[in-house]
């Protein structure tokens, strides 16, 4: 820790992912249950400037953040309790006095949670603060004691999350680059984020990892979700995107089961995610175009497939989708190649 520096202003831009195989069910301070995987996404990213200070004469942080230029004082608990959690190797965050301005790629209330985004780029500026930001295995712990589903935006392409036999090396604690063991058909992924519904879930995502605890189908679903990763560590490298198409729509599917099987259940999905499941599914079958779903912890759609399949998919979206989304809105994202760090003249 010998190379921290004092006062500065980052610039760091980092991308949301969207997880094939799910991240649902939590242990210990921010651990995962099962193994995921996700796609590191581009268009869909956080773009946060910290103006800061390192002074001696605080014993906790002075937290400011404001989104689009407006003040957001509700923010400040989240990142004080981040802080917090990585106060024991970053003791320098208690003495942080912190102005952090962020804008979002995608609007606010679209129902696209900023939570990885956000977190992964503040990660980013701690490490850099530090003198290590390049050390992306340390940016995506700091990243994980923010959000869970943050530690794997720091990545090239795809990321590992949870120890799992599929993926040598994988750990609990920090994610790892999958960008190596991906067939270029994975790595030219193009994800169509389709809102159905946008604003404040009814049940956070936080507070369905919790529901988890006691849900009876718990154990089964932690051990289907090692056993797709143990599929996808050998069809990632061999491209077969058939199979990880499947996986794909189970493992969305499963997650929104495991939701309506918790205590007390609840439905994410809107009758639009529905009717637009059928005819995704009515559309691969009838003209065997390579296009598959998947649901975050929300109604919205995500569209995959790859980039060969653009011209027909922008079809299908336009005649049959565009009409299930909210005020027509719909996000052209793609896998992208992580954060970035901006250089502002
Ligand atoms: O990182 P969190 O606590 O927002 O949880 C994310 C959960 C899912 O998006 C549903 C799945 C995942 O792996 O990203």
């Amino acid at each position: 820790m010998t190379h921290i520096k004092p006062e500065g202003t980052l610039t760091w831009q980092s991308p949301s992912n969207i997880a094939i195989v799910k991240y649902w069910g939590k242990k210990g301070v921010q651990l995962p249950e099962n193994p995921s995987f996700s796609l590191t996404l581009s268009a869909a990213h956080t773009r946060s400037k910290a103006v800061y200070r390192i002074d001696p004469g605080l014993d906790s942080p002075k937290i400011t953040i404001v989104l689009d230029g407006v003040d957001q004082p509700d923010f400040v608990p989240r990142i004080s309790q981040f802080f917090q959690r990585i106060s024991d190797t970053y003791p320098f965050v208690n003495q942080l006095d912190i102005r952090i301005e962020t804008h979002n790629s995608f609007p606010h209330s679209s129902g696209i949670a900023s939570s990885a985004s956000a977190m992964s780029a503040l990660a980013l500026i701690i490490c850099e603060i530090a003198g290590h930001s390049e050390d992306l295995a340390e940016v995506s712990r700091v990243a994980r004691l923010g959000s869970g589903s943050a530690c794997r935006s720091v990545y090239p392409y795809g990321a590992v999350w949870g120890k799992s036999g599929g993926f040598p090396g994988s750990k609990d604690t920090f994610a790892i680059g999958a960008g190596q063991r991906m067939h270029d058909v994975f790595k030219s992924l193009r994800d169509a984020i389709l809102i159905v519904k946008s604003g404040k879930k009814q049940v956070s995502s936080s507070a369905g990892h919790g529901l988890m605890q006691h849900n009876p189908y718990a154990p089964t679903r932690y051990r289907l979700a090692e056993e797709r990763m143990l599929v996808l560590g050998d069809i990632l490298p061999a491209g077969d995107l058939e199979t990880f198409g499947a996986i794909c729509e189970r493992e969305a599917l499963e997650l929104h089961a495991l939701m309506m099987c918790s205590n007390p259940p609840y439905l994410l999905m809107e009758a639009g995610t529905v009717e637009m499941i059928k005819r995704i599914q009515a559309f691969r079958n009838d003209t065997g175009t390579a296009v598959y779903f998947t649901l975050d912890a929300g109604p919205n759609i995500h569209l995959i497939y790859p980039d060969s399949e653009q011209e027909r998919v922008h079809g299908l979206i336009r005649d049959e989708l565009l009409e299930f989304c909210e005020n027509g809105r719909w996000i052209d994202d793609h896998v992208g190649t992580g954060p970035e760090k901006i250089n502002l003249s």
